[in-house]
């Protein structure tokens, strides 16, 4: 086993043009190809073929956006466990991450309780709840819902921002290898 500080994104980030890079790494933030677009135009070098240096890049051109475009890109996640989900509509990334936790075994009242905090949820912050979502399962999801809609918006933008930065950062880690020749 190697540890991540080895493993290398395949293809190599520091090797592509940006629109090769585009290709493979628009997708990392969900329907946001402007994200790996910024972070191309810093200049990626062979530090960036690890997944968490192009994840801290990556991040910080999210982090460095205004508030409106960070609001669009909250805004371009799906519900959790939503309609979306269960018509098999999501991204591959989406799909995986929410049957990973489950979220596609819901019992009918559970996908009752994620539409009712979904549609609270986006009445309150006006984007949809956004939890990185590796590690938990559906109980601790839902607790983390009904905890979060009791914060004010700026918290819950930041928090969502935050979250968001994780899943790609997750992304990128689970599209890494052991370096190839
Ligand atoms: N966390 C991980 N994946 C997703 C997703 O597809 N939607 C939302 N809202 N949160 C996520």
């Amino acid at each position: 086993m190697s540890s991540p500080a080895e493993l290398c994104l395949q293809p190599r980030p520091s090797e592509l043009s940006l629109n090769a890079f585009i290709e493979h790494y628009g997708g990392i933030y969900e329907h946001s190809p402007w994200v790996a677009q910024a972070a191309w135009e810093t200049g990626l070098t062979s530090a960036h073929d690890h997944p968490d240096a192009l994840a801290d890049v990556m991040g910080l051109q999210l982090q460095k956006a205004g508030s409106e475009q960070q609001i669009r890109v909250i805004q371009a996640h799906p519900d959790l466990a939503g309609k979306a989900a269960l018509a098999g509509k999501l991204t591959q990334d989406s799909t995986s991450e929410q049957a990973g936790a489950g979220l596609d075994q819901c019992s009918p009242e559970e996908f009752a309780r994620f539409e009712q905090l979904n549609a609270d949820y986006k009445e309150t912050f006006g984007f949809p709840f956004v939890i990185a979502v590796k590690g938990l399962d559906r109980h601790a999801i839902l607790a983390a819902f009904a905890k979060r809609l009791g914060n004010d918006a700026a918290t819950e933008r930041k928090t969502a921002i935050e979250q968001i930065i994780r899943i790609a950062r997750l992304r990128l880690r689970a599209r890494a290898t052991e370096p190839q020749q």
